[in-house]
């Protein structure tokens, strides 16, 4: 197969699990991952949820890393590369990015918010989950200042992808993902000593089946494949920078391993602290921005740790929107043979302008419905329940029975250098298990069961 030449390569094996994790660990795990998991009945959810990352999530990851390092190319470009009708694949990927980006920007827009009000002492001022409550809920539904926040947001996104790889992508991603850990951990310890603390962390390890229907699965399987940033390309995109010796699988279980620990970190931070404080576990995207203010201010030193952990969740937002840039800059650059900067110009134009949308759809847009949904929620819906999920299962479909098995052996084993003790059981789950469960799933929230 013929590669694309002068195409960046990362640096080493750690590069290559710092980068897919900066992709993989973002507001998904911290954000998203206690309210999705909160509204699903807790330990119950953990449970469906690692069952859903190690059988479902680890082999499609490892997948999707060898359709990139085999072809170097953008998502489109790989799938067209390895058999043109396919190409719709990597159509799928581009799109889930760019509407993803329509709502991710705003909520990272959010936690840049707060971390300069946290700087600035303004959110100390607060003390009841009430008042911080309101004034979040008056905050994201102003028309100025989301927006506003929103757009800096893609701007920073902006540089770090007109850097490049090595410079923007790899070098933030060394810095910053060290740093989130030690901070997860601390806030961790403190949470947990908190009074009725352990009444959150029995709500979030303790399974209660009573509460799974068939739709947590659904929605389970959804968030993995968000938290990983698996089904659309991302992983596609990111592998055609490995270099030639870089482990596949280990990359993969390392990564994979690192964002379900953030996950449940941010559990373990967030339950014992909600009840605490006395919130309904509940409660929805705004859980990150409503109660970790009410925690730090029982802090000393609380504008401090508030502002470090804004900082975090800054970061860790950047690192995902950087990979989704990237998905969409990688292909508007190869596929439309745009310079990388006009590729990259492009993609922050027409992003800004759904996420400011996005934005708006939660204040004075909010009569502008979607399915009943406003914009902001259905962009979230559609990307984690359709798209992420259908861009799975035709992966592994592609992968599983498409692709020619010695490529997929060549990229697992660097051509026959590395052993795969268990190769029959990974494409057992990717031929017949991954692909039986996510049409199932669908099939059954389409109401045919
Ligand atoms: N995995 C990211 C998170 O958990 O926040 C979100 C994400 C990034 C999803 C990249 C999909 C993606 F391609």
């Amino acid at each position: 197969m013929k590669h694309s030449q002068h195409r960046a390569t990362l640096g080493g094996k750690l590069s290559a699990v710092l980068v897919a994790a900066g992709s993989s660990v973002g507001l998904g795990n911290i954000w998203r991952f206690p309210y999705v998991a909160g509204d699903n009945g807790g330990g119950a959810f953990l449970v469906i949820y690692i069952l859903c990352v190690l059988l479902l999530g680890l082999p499609l990851m490892v997948a999707e890393f060898s359709v990139g390092r085999a072809t170097h190319r953008n998502a489109v470009g790989a799938y067209r590369a390895l058999d043109r009708r396919w190409s719709f694949l990597g159509y799928n990927g581009v799109v889930a990015a760019f509407l993803i980006l329509g709502f991710y920007f705003v909520v990272s827009g959010w936690t840049a918010e707060y971390m300069v009000h946290s700087l600035t002492g303004e959110l100390a001022r607060y003390s009841t989950a009430e008042e911080y409550k309101s004034i979040f809920d008056n905050f994201i539904r102003n028309p100025w200042r989301p927006v506003l926040y929103t757009s800096l947001f893609v701007l920073a996104t902006h540089f770090v992808i007109a850097l490049g790889v090595q410079k923007g992508i790899e070098r933030s991603a060394k810095v910053l993902m060290p740093l989130l850990f030690v901070i997860l951990i601390a806030l961790s310890i403190h949470s947990l000593l908190m009074p009725h603390g352990g009444d959150g962390l029995r709500f979030f390890f303790r399974p209660d089946f009573s509460k799974v229907t068939p739709s947590t699965v659904l929605v389970a399987l959804g968030q993995a494949f968000f938290s990983l940033s698996i089904g659309i390309g991302t992983m596609v995109t990111y592998a055609s920078y490995f270099k030639p010796d870089t482990n596949l699988r280990h990359t993969a279980l390392n990564v994979t391993i690192l964002d379900t620990l953030v996950a449940v970190l941010a559990g373990v931070v967030i339950f014992p602290a909600v009840f605490s404080v006395g919130i309904a576990p509940e409660s929805g995207p705004s859980l990150v921005f409503i109660t970790l203010p009410s925690i730090f201010n029982g802090m000393p030193w609380s504008m401090v740790w508030s502002s470090v952990f804004f900082l975090l969740l800054v970061v860790a937002a950047l690192t995902s929107t950087i990979s989704l840039h990237e998905v969409i800059t990688a292909y508007v650059h190869e596929e439309w043979h745009l310079s990388r900067r006009a590729a990259a110009w492009a993609t922050t134009a027409a992003t800004a302008v759904l996420a400011a949308a996005a934005s708006l759809s939660l204040g004075v847009l909010g009569r502008w419905t979607v399915a009943g949904m406003n914009l902001f929620d259905s962009l979230d819906y559609l990307t984690a329940n359709i798209l992420l999920p259908a861009g799975g299962f035709f992966t592994c479909v592609f992968v599983g029975w498409r692709l020619d098995r010695r490529i997929l052996r060549a990229q697992i084993t660097n051509d026959g250098t590395l052993r795969f003790r268990i190769y029959g059981l990974f494409i057992f789950l990717l031929r017949y298990v991954c692909p039986a469960v996510l049409l199932l799933i669908f099939l059954d929230n389409l109401g045919v069961f």
